[in-house]
């Protein structure tokens, strides 16, 4: 796939030796630093490696003893092994990354049918039955409050996006991210600025008198990027740019999170070196270098691209789509490009943004630097233009939680609110707002929203409503071929098939 993988993964012959027989699917994770001496094409073979494994119980698959959070399980006398080994529901729930993430055309990295919807959060549960008759709380049934789950309550459905383009999306919230917190850091006292960058607003961000951070105005961002303790205790306004709640701020640290829900891989970062927390006889399931592998292959996937019309009648279909776009309203959310400056183009591993529980940034540890315009990476790539010294992103997003969602629609908000402290009450109260859904794949996606309960771009469109509901009834005033053009032109942006 890459131009010059010939440089092969060096192999030391002691680590090489898996006995005759042995099912690993990786025989070999690298250790002490390699991540940072092996030759890029050599550590994204090994990423691409960690993404299509189909990990088995010899690499540590499987988790007997804690559920998908991490915790230990509710009833640890009834451990996840035999027939309880997995579960579609609360997880583990699939054997690899890309037996979610593969469409379109295969490619590790892409969308998922609905087949692979994951229930976010039920993986709390020890293991989801349903069963009305069971009593402890978190096993099987009842929820923290005491109340019976259901399929449609225990967890968040969630379709598999794809992950095109994904380090320059990272890179760009990590932009944005540094901007608000400049903007914060010059707001003495008593004063109030407005939070913008890229010329994305984020509303207001004021402080009262005594130094304590006043977040009433503030928009877009989930409430774990607004937390104060007061004066001396800022908000850290990280642009969350993964998950469809903008819950997560890295490639890193959802990856982290992913190998243990899905698959019970425990990484050492995250639940300790030489440790064994989920009792599966099996330790150091995956190393920091192998998440770095993993996360580097992720970042650097190919960008979606543009499929025009080869006929006159279908060009300018596209293009007056797009003009229509912008002029009835779409691209207020959906901003066409946003530019990424000061090279922010150079993707560093670990990011500046990592909670505990994943590798952090420190003066002392080396990083790990990837320029995400290197023409050896998969194409097709997004380059500087040479003029301005910046990177142009279209992905048609402003990283920015809204709810466009019907007020009298009860059925509209999903079950949990996964950006409130797990279990507690606003937890259990639901959620309404979700990113603004990058659109440059959006002619490639299976299906569409955060659900993926649309199977056409028009009905996607048609269910803008809340914050969205100015341009849903624009788009409802146009004739039926500007409609058409409209969707002309949001089929015309997808994935290229490898090698185009
Ligand atoms: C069972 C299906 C499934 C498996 C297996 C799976 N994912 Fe995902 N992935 C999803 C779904 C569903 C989401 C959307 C989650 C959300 O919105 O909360 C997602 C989201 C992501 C995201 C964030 C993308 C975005 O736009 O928000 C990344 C990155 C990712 N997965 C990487 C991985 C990696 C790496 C693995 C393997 C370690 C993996 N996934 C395994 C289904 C899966
Ligand atoms: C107020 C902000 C906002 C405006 C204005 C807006 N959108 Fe969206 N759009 C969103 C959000 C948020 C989502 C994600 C919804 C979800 O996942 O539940 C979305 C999702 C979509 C999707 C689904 C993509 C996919 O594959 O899942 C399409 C298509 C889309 N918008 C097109 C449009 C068009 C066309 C317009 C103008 C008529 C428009 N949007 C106006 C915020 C907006």
């Amino acid at each position: 796939m890459l131009a010059g993988t010939a440089a092969a993964l060096a192999v030391p012959p002691a680590a090489q030796d898996q006995p005759i027989g042995s099912e690993r699917a990786v025989p070999r994770h690298l250790l002490r630093g390699e991540e940072l001496t092996l030759p890029l094409p050599a550590l994204l073979r090994h990423g691409r490696l960690l993404f299509t494994a189909n990990w088995t119980d010899q690499d540590g698959a499987g988790r007997p003893l804690t559920t998908g959070t991490g915790a230990p399980l509710a009833d640890p006398m009834r451990p996840l092994t035999g027939a309880r080994g997995m579960n579609r529901v609360s997880g583990p729930d699939a054997n690899s990354c890309a037996g979610c993430h593969n469409m379109p055309d295969g490619i590790p990295g892409g969308a998922g049918d609905f087949a692979s919807v994951v229930f976010q959060m039920a993986q709390r549960f020890d293991f989801a039955t349903f069963d009305r008759s069971d009593t402890t709380r978190r096993r099987g049934s009842l929820d923290e409050m005491g109340r019976p789950a259901t399929l449609q309550t225990i967890g968040n459905a969630r379709m598999t996006p794809d992950l095109f383009g994904a380090g320059y999306l990272e890179m760009l919230a990590r932009q944005i991210t540094a901007d608000l917190q400049r903007i914060r850091d010059a707001i003495e006292p008593g004063q109030a600025r407005p939070l913008a960058s890229t010329g994305i607003s984020f509303g207001t961000l004021s402080r009262l008198p005594d130094g304590r951070w006043n977040m009433r105005r503030v928009e877009g961002l989930p409430p774990q990027s607004l937390a104060s303790r007061g004066a001396e205790d800022r908000p850290s306004l990280a642009v969350r740019p993964w998950q469809a709640s903008g819950s997560t701020a890295s490639l890193r640290e959802l990856h982290n999170t992913a190998l243990n829900q899905h698959f019970g891989i425990q990484s050492s970062e995250r639940f300790g070196v030489d440790a064994d927390p989920d009792g599966d006889g099996v330790r150091n399931e995956v190393t920091r270098g192998d998440v770095t592998a993993l996360t580097a292959f992720v970042a650097t996937l190919q960008v979606p691209g543009r499929v025009i019309p080869a006929d006159a009648e279908g060009r300018r279909a596209v293009a007056e789509g797009e003009r229509t776009f912008a002029r009835i309203g779409c691209a207020t959310c959906h901003i066409p490009s946003l530019p990424l400056t000061r090279s922010g183009w150079t993707y560093s591993e670990p990011g500046p943004y990592n909670s505990s529980g994943n590798l952090r940034q420190t003066a002392a540890a080396r990083r790990l630097a990837i320029d995400l315009a290197d023409p050896a990476l998969p194409r097709p790539r997004l380059s500087p233009d040479a003029g301005r010294g910046v990177i142009d992103v279209p992905a048609f997003t402003d990283f920015k939680l809204h709810d466009i969602t019907d007020p009298a629609d009860g059925d509209a908000a999903e079950p949990l609110d996964i950006n409130q402290p797990p279990s507690s009450p606003k937890f259990l109260q639901g959620n309404r707002r979700f990113l603004t859904r990058r659109l440059w794949s959006a002619g490639s996606a299976p299906a569409h929203f955060h659900h993926g309960l649309f199977t056409s771009l028009r009905e996607a469109v048609l269910a803008h409503a809340g914050e969205a509901l100015e341009s849903h009834r624009a788009f409802e005033r146009l004739q039926a071929s500007e409609q058409g053009a409209v969707i002309a032109f949001l089929e015309s942006l997808q994935v290229l098939p490898p090698e185009r």
